[in-house]
Parts: C-alpha cells; structure tokens; sequence
C-alpha cells in the first residue's frame, strides 16, 4: 500500500518521513478492525514522537504516523460493535500505538481497535470527521472526567486556546454541558472562535493573560475550571488562585514541553517545574489549586457521547485546510507545525 514512513528520527518530521508505494499492507487480529483510510487529522503528538529529544525514543523505525482517522470497514473483528464490512466509520489509533506498532494512519490501510471506532456521522463527511478523535477526547477527559464538568450545573470554565485543535472542541463541549465560557485567541481567529458560542473571548496578545484574567475574574466570578490548551505556562498556574475558586481544578494539557527542547538540562527543568505544581506544598511557598496534567485516555463511551453530540450539531467540525495525500510533505505538516492552524489539519488519502 501507499504509506508516509517514518524513516529517521531526531530531524524535523519533513525530513523524516518519505512516500513509499510498496510497504506492507496491515491485516485484522483479534480486537482489530482493518479500515481503508480516507482522510486523517493531525496531531502534535505525532510529530513530536518524531522530533523530540527524549520522547522520539518512543517512536518505532519504520513507521507510519498519525492518529485520528476516518474510514470503511474492510474486515476484522466485529463482534460486539454493530460494525458491517462497508461502514463508514471514524476513530483513533493513540499515539502510544502508532509509536510502538509503527501502524498509524497515515496510509491507505489501518487497524484500529474495535472499542476506539464507531460509525460516521451521517452529518460530517470522511475529512471532517476524522478531525474529532484525539482532540475531542483530550477536551471530554480534560473538562469533564478530570475538570468535574456536569451537564447543567451552571459551571464557570476558562479555556486557554480556544482556536486550537483541542480548544476548538472544548468550547463546544463545554457549552453542550451549558457552562459560562471564557476563552481566548488572537484577533486572527476572532470571528471563528465566536462561532464556537463562548460568553466572552480575550485576546491573548492585546495584554498579558494572567493580568486580564485577574483584571476579570478575580471578584466572585472566578472559574470552577481552568483548561490550558494551549501555552503550559506555569504562572498561568501559579498565579491561577486569583481567578479559580478555592475547589476549582487546573487542568493541563501541555505541561513543561516548551523545556524538553534543551536536552537533559531541560529535563531536569521540567522535572522542577512539575514537582513546583504538582507537589510543593502552600506553606512552603506552593500554590494553593489543585493540578492536574491530563494524558488523554481514549474509551468507548466517551467515543459514542462525542458521535452522538455530532450528530446534534452540538459538536461541529472546524476544518483549517484539508491536504492532498502526496502533500503530507512539506504542505500539511509544516501547517500543523505552524502553531496558527484554525481548528484541524486534515490530509484527505483516498
Ligand atoms: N496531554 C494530551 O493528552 C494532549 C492531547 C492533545 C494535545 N495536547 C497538546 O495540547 C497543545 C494544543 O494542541 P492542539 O492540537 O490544540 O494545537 P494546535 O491546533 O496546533 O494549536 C494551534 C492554535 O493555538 C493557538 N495559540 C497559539 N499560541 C497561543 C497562545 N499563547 N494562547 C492562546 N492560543 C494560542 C493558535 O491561535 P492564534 O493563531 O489565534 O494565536 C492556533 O489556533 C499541544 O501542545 C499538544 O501537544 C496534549
């Protein structure tokens, strides 16, 4: 089959991956299901498995990249999931997987694991589809099973980066579960963060976040919920007693990444970092708020409420640019690796 692989590993991502049109097609096991592939959405997980110090150990040589994908069902084991042969559906193959195995999705054949895929909405075509797994799961674990985000409860939830792949989707789920949301972006994507439905947006580049946020919300306005998806900024954190509430969550989902760039000594910054939020006590100087630093864990239910919020339009699709296959390289990955995509990049494969 056609497939990018990864072939190095240590070098920027365009560098590493190469079209190859003879590598081995994937076959159904037990739990698997054999999918041809039509479109995919990009991640930053997949490229940084490829590019970052530390973490490119991970990533299995050679391999195919990519996690969310949309697809029809060609065989393999169904049992237990409603699925025919022939059935479009969506669903994710998690980076862990595609660094291990080495079969992402990338390609125009995958196996995915048959809890982590569902039928397509009928709504939401192959490309548009494929852009809610990975991040529609990290706003759900994020807002919901670690935030304590509950449906009416009439929550305060500040999201940072709501323009974001991830912060696309948390908006709209938070708003679905009728919460009062802030979020921000830069006047760039102003007009399609407002489609998204929050109460307010602030602009993070008109003034430092941390002094609007405290400018704002530091009366009895403050926030159930702080979401990061966007900076990792610890003094977004430390500072966040001023505008989450005394049993309010921090919720992360970047964490120290920006020091893993600097080798071993970035590490152990990012070791420091984390113990100063996760385990420093208020006496001795820590901040009162507790932390948390989500590592998105995909599961089944969570998979059918996202289908079934698509389905009631609560959930819509924010496509940034869908790429031909054979422009995964440069054009695709260069965009995702921008920092500036609106929502998703998404490569259509066949
Ligand atoms: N822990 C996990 O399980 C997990 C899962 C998924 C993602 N992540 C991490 O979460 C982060 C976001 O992922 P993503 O897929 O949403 O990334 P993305 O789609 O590449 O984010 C791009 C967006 O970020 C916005 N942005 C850039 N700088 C910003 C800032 N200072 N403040 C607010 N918005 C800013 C940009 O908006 P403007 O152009 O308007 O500035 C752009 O729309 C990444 O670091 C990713 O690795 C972690």
């Amino acid at each position: 089959m056609r497939a990018w692989v990864i072939r190095k590993k240590g070098c920027p991502v365009q560098e590493a991956l190469r079209l190859e049109s003879d590598y081995p097609t994937p076959t159904a096991s037990p739990g698997r299901v054999l999918i041809k592939v039509h479109a995919v959405a990009m991640n930053p997980v997949n490229w940084k498995l490829v590019e970052t110090w530390g973490l490119n150990r991970m990533q299995k040589v050679p391999g195919v990249p990519e996690s969310d994908v949309a697809g029809t069902v060609v065989d393999g084991d169904l049992q237990g999931t409603g699925l025919q042969v022939g059935d479009a559906v969506f669903g994710l193959v998690p980076a862990e997987h595609t660094a291990k195995t080495g079969q992402g999705c990338l390609a125009e054949y995958v196996t995915v694991d048959k809890h982590l895929l569902t039928k397509k909405p009928d709504n939401v075509s192959f490309e548009e589809a494929a852009t809610f797994p990975l991040a529609t799961f990290t706003a759900m674990n994020s807002l919901i099973s670690t935030g304590g985000l509950r449906k009416g409860a009439n929550q305060r939830v500040f999201i940072n980066g709501g323009s974001g792949g991830v912060g696309v989707y948390a908006v709209q789920i938070a708003r679905a579960y009728d919460a009062y949301v802030v979020t921000t972006c830069s006047s760039a994507s102003r007009e399609l963060v407002q489609s998204l439905g929050p109460d307010e947006i602030l602009d993070y580049k008109e003034r430092p976040l941390v002094e609007q946020l405290k400018a704002k919300f530091s009366g009895d306005n403050k926030f159930d919920i702080v979401f990061d998806a966007a900076t990792g900024d610890a003094d977004l954190y430390h500072q966040s007693p001023a505008y989450l509430k005394p049993k309010g969550m921090f919720v992360d989902v970047v964490g120290p990444q920006q020091h893993l760039k600097h080798g071993y000594v970035g590490l152990l910054r990012a070791f420091g970092d984390m113990l100063n939020r996760l385990v420093r006590p208020s006496f001795l100087g820590g901040t009162p708020r507790k932390y948390k630093l989500v590592m998105m864990k995909p599961t089944k239910p969570e998979l059918e409420e996202m289908a079934d919020l698509i389905r009631q339009e609560k959930l819509k699709p924010i496509v940034d640019e869908v790429f031909k296959f054979e422009e995964a390289v440069p054009k695709a990955y260069e965009r995702q690796k921008s920092g500036r995509s609106k929502g998703k990049v998404v490569i259509k494969v066949q």
